[in-house]
């Protein structure tokens, strides 16, 4: 068989009638008529009808095609011929045609399969794998049969489309693709690395880029002016739908640049890529600061396909006789509502009040929530009774209330807490009523973000990267309330309450940039040791300018209207950072680890959790096989020292009662007829040499929790 003279099932039509073709692929499904044989034939291209009748076929040839199953990968070769008139299938491009076989070869054959494949039914109307519901899980594992799959191979098509529309777009415009190190130092990007152990250098590890930031720079100082990559990043961090261990950014750096000139760039580069998945994105993007995003939305990365804007009243309630909000005012609290116009009749008082008011707003941090309804000219609720007729006529005026509307209202002596409760509230009735378009696009950019944000213990760190400009230079590293008053001249670009990319305008005098470490608290050996070869390059004339990023996974799932970014990535890792597919994360033989002299972590320390005298915390999250935050020590100390009380309360009451540690205690038992033996290394102690911790004549493992 020549695979020479191949075509594509998919791209066989009626002006091939007649043709003498060879076609190969998979059996997507099969349909026997009695001797006479249908089969949809599937390849990249797409799916052709193929025959096997006595009347073209040989016996033989029947004979073995009868024997075929779904996905067994097979080449035949045949004559295209037009449909009897009624046998057309509109769900298929190649419709109108089938392929008459003479010659069959099956080229491999497949064993049943763990989920249907095919997603086209040979009858119109019959159900096809499309509609069946196969666990996420079992289609990482074998994902190879999933990407068989049309769609999943058609998200993967429409990737590649994409990024082949953003080279030849950068490249048009004097951007040189290079590749930076992917075995390097940590970038800080706010999430812990990922470590590669140095085989050459015991004990010294390698950290997997959390993005190409420092060396984008690097090419900056190094003269190449436009610079991208599509780059894979590595960060360890809590996963969330729309985040993976490993991603793919666009990176882009470009000097002798300013805000403008990215904002154009990307805005034009983002219309190409969605209306490469057929989307026409509004032009010119919005832009909105930081604050009004969140003074109006509640959010940084704002969903704007709906209007539903906050109306600040704390104004109008001054003088209010209504004890919580003037307490909550005397307190220097604020107050800011919505108006859902005309819902009235699907928000009843009983879903405001019961649900609402008591169960979903105080989920979303507020300690309350104030409704009112517009009825007959006027305002009613359970408390318009505490308001005066001034204020009412006020709220009124302000929200715009028509009768039909409710207006819902969040009270609080933080101002963040009332953005933030609300801003989740607008998002949760948009959505329970159906107020976001399905198929509007909203780009938008935010910009003026603040440089910094206060840490717990009084400090600042970065919002965005330490190497992100300021609005102004002037500022004094210890102040910290001037140092979080500071505006970054960073910009992030939303789409639907999405944020799809970030980036900024860089330092480039060297003596800001000390400033920013300096503000960070970072002592000049912390610098020296992680970034001396950074600022190092900052003494040779470093030039302006800046970049940003475009999380790829996010932008393609976006515009393909993927739920998952997972469905968008060949092999991704489900949501517990596993690849169901190889089953990495997987241990490694103690060879390997001797080899990278790792076999004793940190030297002379025991394992983390093993020690007995350790940190119970620590013991605790090692145990448990879950990760505690430097955050969550202080509540999980808190609820172990508990647990601990209630322990020794329990022993106190228990007197000398036997207390009971195992409903089936642990005893060594042999399999009857066997002889107890001790192997002579166990009786040398040498057995045991190695172990990381010892108790009598055990060796001490972590127990796992599952
Ligand atoms: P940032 O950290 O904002 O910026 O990342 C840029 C974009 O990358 C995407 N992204 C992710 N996508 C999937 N999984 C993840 N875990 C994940 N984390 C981030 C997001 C995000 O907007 N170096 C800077 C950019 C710059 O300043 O030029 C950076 O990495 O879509």
């Amino acid at each position: 068989m020549q695979f020479s003279e191949r075509v594509s099932c998919g791209r066989l039509t009626s002006e091939d009638v007649g043709r003498q073709v060879l076609l190969a692929g998979w059996v997507d499904a099969f349909r026997d008529h009695g001797g006479l044989l249908f089969i949809h034939l599937r390849d990249r291209s797409g799916i052709v009808q193929i025959v096997f009748s006595p009347e073209m076929a040989s016996g033989e040839v029947c004979e073995r095609a009868a024997e075929l199953r779904a996905e067994f990968c097979v080449a035949v070769k045949g004559e295209v011929t037009q449909r009897l008139p009624g046998t057309e299938n509109a769900r298929l491009e190649t419709g109108t045609i089938e392929v008459m076989v003479t010659e069959l070869t099956v080229l491999a054959e497949s064993e049943t399969l763990p989920f249907g494949v095919s997603e086209k039914a040979m009858v119109a109307g019959a159900p096809s794998a499309e509609t069946e519901h196969v666990a996420e899980e079992l289609r990482l594992q074998y994902r190879y049969l999933d990407i068989r799959r049309p769609s999943m191979l058609e998200n993967l098509a429409l990737r590649h489309r994409i990024f082949q529309t953003i080279r030849s777009f950068l490249d048009a415009r004097g951007f040189l693709e290079i590749e930076t190190p992917v075995l390097t130092m940590s970038t800080p990007e706010g999430a812990r690395d990922y470590l590669v152990p140095s085989r050459v250098h015991p004990r010294n590890f390698y950290a997997l880029p959390q993005s190409p930031q420092l060396f984008k720079q690097l090419l900056m100082i190094g003269g190449v002016e436009r610079y991208f990559q599509l780059a894979r990043c590595f960060r360890d961090e809590d996963l969330r739908p729309n985040r993976q261990p490993e991603f793919t950014q666009l990176d882009l750096e470009a000097s002798f640049i300013d805000e403008e000139f990215l904002y154009e760039l990307i805005e034009e580069l983002t219309v190409e890529m969605f209306a490469v998945g057929g989307v026409v994105l509004p032009r010119p993007f919005p832009r909105m600061t930081y604050a009004e995003a969140i003074d109006t939305t509640g959010s940084d990365r704002p969903d704007l396909r709906f209007d539903l804007r906050f109306v600040d009243v704390t104004d109008v309630f001054t003088d209010t006789g209504y004890g919580i909000f003037r307490q909550i005012l005397q307190r220097g609290g604020c107050i800011k509502g919505l108006n859902l116009k005309g819902e009235s009749s699907n928000l009843s008082k009983n879903v405001l009040q019961n649900e609402y008011a008591k169960e979903i707003a105080p989920a979303f941090g507020a300690k309350g929530m104030t409704w009112m309804r517009g009825e007959g000219g006027g305002l009613e609720s359970n408390i318009v009774q505490f308001f005066s007729a001034k204020e009412l006529e006020e709220l009124k005026r302000r929200f715009a209330v028509e009768d039909g509307d409710v207006l819902i209202m969040v009270a609080d002596p933080s101002y963040d807490v009332v953005t933030s409760a609300l801003g989740q509230l607008r998002l949760h009735l948009a959505n329970r009523l159906g107020l976001i378009p399905a198929d509007d696009f909203c780009p938008v950019w935010i910009t003026e973000f603040p440089l910094f944000e206060p840490t717990d213990d009084g400090g600042v760190t970065s919002s965005h990267h330490p190497f992100t400009a300021p609005d102004r230079t002037d500022f004094d590293p210890t102040n910290i309330e001037e140092l979080l008053s500071l505006r970054s001249r960073a910009y992030d670009l939303v789409v639907n309450g999405e944020e799809l990319g970030g980036g900024s305008i860089r330092i480039n005098d060297r003596e800001v940039q000390r400033k920013i470490f300096a503000a960070l608290g970072l002592s000049d050996e912390d610098v020296r040791e992680r970034f001396g070869f950074f600022l190092r390059a900052f003494d040779f004339g470093a030039p302006p300018h800046g970049g940003l990023a475009l999380g790829m996974d996010r932008t393609v799932a976006m515009i393909l209207g993927a739920p998952s970014i997972r469905e968008v990535i060949a092999f991704p890792k489900n949501r517990s950072a596993v690849c169901p597919l190889t089953g990495a994360p997987a241990a490694v033989k103690r060879e390997q680890l001797a080899e990278l002299e790792l076999l004793n972590l940190g030297g002379e320390d025991a394992l983390p959790g093993t020690a007995e005298n350790g940190d119970r915390i620590d013991r605790l999250s090692w145990v448990s096989r879950i990760g505690i935050a430097t955050q969550e020590r202080a509540v999980m100390e808190e609820t172990v020292q508990r647990a601990e009380r209630l322990a020794l309360l329990v022993a106190e009451k228990a007197g000398d009662v036997e207390p009971m540690y195992s409903v089936v205690p642990l005893v060594n038992r042999m399999r009857p007829g066997t002889e107890e033996r001790q192997s002579e290394l166990a009786q040398s102690g040498r057995l045991l040499k190695s172990a990381p911790s010892v108790k009598g004549d055990y060796f001490k493992v972590a127990g796992i929790l599952e």
